[in-house]
């Protein structure tokens, strides 16, 4: 296992779209696989997608843990909002609801800053796991927002291009000023 260097933006592999895997449980899918979680955990991310690392694959890592989302909720709705750490390899998404929702984003490739995107908020997903499984999944929420978010980067598309306000792009380091003016 590996803690690799990742991409920020600017370089042009952030900017391609990746290329479908053609053996999800090749050893060296598995390989990138372990080596992007390490690097995921290591840069305390909540996802990581592999032309990240500088690997254009279809290929994502992400966890939506409960401590990421609202806490207001009951525990019939948290079910759609976590997930524990997955790998998917070739996903595909479908938006159920167009109705968006908005959310800071943060990005492991441009370090430092935040940004306010509106997302469709109730998705399904799909994909190939680890073991050559298929999963399908309903995804809310933070979960269903840091799905969009990895996968994204496999169109070459990075969070600041969905914005519609750039206004709302700032450090992270001002949020709570942010917050506290708005
Ligand atoms: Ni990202």
């Amino acid at each position: 296992m590996a803690i690799l260097k990742i991409a920020r933006m600017g370089h042009p592999v952030l900017a391609l779209r990746a290329r479908e895997v053609p053996d999800p449980r090749a050893p060296e899918i598995r390989h990138l696989v372990n080596d992007m979680v390490e690097t995921m955990i290591d840069a305390n991310g909540a996802g990581l997608a592999a032309p990240q690392v500088h690997v254009p694959l279809r290929v994502v890592v992400f966890q939506a843990p409960g401590t990421r989302s609202d806490p207001g909720l009951s525990e019939v709705e948290r079910f759609d909002h976590t997930c524990p750490l997955t790998v998917l390899i070739n996903p595909q998404i479908t938006v159920l609801d167009e109705a968006t929702e908005g959310g800071w984003e943060g990005c492991l490739s441009v370090p430092g800053l935040r940004g306010w995107v509106e997302r469709p908020a109730h998705i399904r997903y799909r994909g190939i796991g680890i073991e050559g499984e298929m999963i399908e999944r309903e995804a809310r929420g933070f979960h269903a927002r840091v799905v969009q978010h990895e996968c994204d980067h496999l169109e070459g598309r990075l969070y600041p291009s969905r914005m519609s306000d750039l206004t709302r792009l700032i450090f992270e380091s001002e949020i709570r000023h942010f917050q506290q003016a708005g």
